[in-house]
């Protein structure tokens, strides 16, 4: 069951946006974000804005999606008519399962945002995809079609992990459909992993983490598994069918994800984000945390453009409805203030949340040791998160900017949680330039971050971490 959207003011019938806002177009990044609405069945975990061909009611239907996706940019075309950006930058086709529609929708709707507003010369277009959704010739299509980028959603190695997170493709398929993607001119491809699923042990990560570097891709999500309230999983960890997901468990994933990753060449740049080469990070991704302009597209997408920021009305048919009334798709939007920026005010609250949350779990801990990880971790019980990456837009998601696990797991090993700023959020495991920009008293007197710094944030020595303020993993 999709979560629900937040609550604003009202958008204007006709989509228009203040001319404060327009006027600011084309001053950052301009990035196009396309929600893809459909899925041949719902993963147990899933509550992203999706529906599977049951689901979907009267003026709703995949082989009328790309024309939709269609109107709805015209209608944008006319907003931002009299500030066009100077050219998109990044195009991110997200979902459900954009590869459930047909090669030449997808190539029809990146056309349409080329004729619309320009394509920069070096855009990056992604697309995300099922591992079962794609062969070598739709691949092939997609290359063709202008996409350079493909994000596969491959989970993990382990058949008995991808049973209970109900995936439909067998293990193998996403590092062999990676390689596909490879061969098909894809020099950017990605695959996401999911940790924490229960019945998975570290050996089992372990393969999964083996398996995405022997693929060669240049990119690598790993998300710790959220149990989100309304879904299958959360109904049968109610019943007591599965265990709940354990944070400490969680924590040494993800610094399982960073040994490995960081090993075979990866670098961490994002919260649950790696890539091999800086050229590999997804540019997409940075424009939502950079304050980035973009037009969300589709049903549920949240756009951003100039200090406004607002979110398309849920359901495909409602979508199909307001779009065949000539009316803007668009239900509600707020208007940033220019102290909250695009993110900061998103982020502030983040942070102040992981601040709250780091205080209550010091208040349970024993007050002895200091903030002893795994033993504050487990006591910290379960806090929802967001699993499209921490960044405050998620934007297919349509929720509220909720912290991730990791970033509570990581507040939590913090040595002065209250000192926590916005700039940690972001960073995550507040590197040292991140701490530099935001002045922490705690910055590493060593300059240059890099992987040699990364690794030594496992140490416990006092000198020479990324961030002195985050703890060793065992003490
Ligand atoms: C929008 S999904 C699209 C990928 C594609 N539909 C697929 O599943 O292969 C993007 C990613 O979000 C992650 N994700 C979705 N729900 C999650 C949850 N409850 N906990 C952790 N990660 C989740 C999965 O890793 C998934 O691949
Ligand atoms: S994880 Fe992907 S395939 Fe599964 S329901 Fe969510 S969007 Fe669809």
């Amino acid at each position: 069951m999709p979560g629900v959207l937040p609550e604003g003011e009202p958008v204007p019938a006709d989509g228009s946006l203040p001319a404060t806002a327009t006027r600011a177009v084309g001053a950052r990044g301009f990035g196009v974000y396309v929600h893809v609405p459909f899925c041949a069945s719902r993963c147990g975990y899933c509550d992203f804005n999706t529906y599977t061909a049951d689901e979907l009611g009267g003026g709703a239907s995949r082989e009328a999606y790309a024309d939709q996706v269609l109107a709805e940019l015209a209608l944008a075309g006319r907003v931002l008519g009299d500030a066009p950006p100077p050219r998109v930058d990044t195009v991110f086709v997200g979902g459900g399962t954009p590869t459930l529609l047909p090669a030449d929708d997808l190539a029809r709707i990146l056309d349409g945002i080329d004729r619309t507003w320009g394509l920069a010369a070096d855009a990056e277009v992604t697309t995300e995809a099922n591992p079962e959704s794609v062969t070598p010739e739709s691949l092939k299509s997609l290359r063709a079609a202008g996409y350079t980028r493909i994000s596969l959603g491959m989970q993990s190695a382990a058949p008995g992990v991808l049973a209970i997170l109900d995936r439909r493709h067998r293990a193998g398929r996403a590092t062999e459909a990676a390689r596909e993607a490879r061969d098909a001119g894809f020099d950017h491809v990605n695959l996401d992993l999911i940790y924490g699923t229960p019945g998975e042990n570290a050996e089992d990560f372990a393969a999964s983490l083996a398996q995405v570097v022997s693929a060669g891709v240049d990119h690598v999500s790993a998300y710790a598994l959220i149990v989100e309230d309304g879904t299958r999983l959360a109904a049968r960890m109610r019943r007591g069918e599965l265990p709940y997901p354990s944070d400490d468990v969680a924590a040494d994933r993800y610094l399982a994800a960073e040994a490995a990753l960081g090993e075979a060449g990866f670098s961490w740049y994002e919260v649950s984000n790696w890539a091999r080469t800086p050229g590999g990070q997804c540019r997409h991704n940075l424009l939502y945390w950079t304050g980035g302009h973009w037009w969300g597209l589709g049903p549920g997408a949240h756009s951003h453009v100039g200090g406004v920021r607002w979110w398309n009305v849920k359901h495909p048919s409602a979508y199909a409805k307001r779009l065949a009334a000539a009316q803007s798709p668009g239900l509600a939007r707020e208007v940033l203030t220019p102290r909250r920026g695009a993110h900061g005010g998103r982020h502030a609250a983040v942070a102040a949340r992981l601040r709250a949350a780091a205080r209550r779990a010091g208040r349970r801990g024993s007050g002895r040791r200091g903030p002893g990880p795994g033993r504050r971790a487990a006591r910290f019980g379960r806090v929802r998160g967001r699993p499209g990456g921490a960044h405050p837009a998620r934007p297919a998601a349509g929720r509220r900017g909720r912290a991730r696990p990791a970033a509570l797991i990581l507040a939590v090993r913090c040595r002065r949680p209250a000192a926590l700023t916005p700039a940690c959020v972001v960073g995550g495991r507040l590197p040292r330039r991140a701490l530099s920009a935001a002045g922490c008293p705690d910055r590493a007197p060593r300059s240059g971050p890099g992987r040699a710094a990364t690794s030594r944030t496992r140490t416990s020595s006092g000198s020479g971490r990324a961030c002195p303020r985050w703890p060793s993993r065992r003490r």
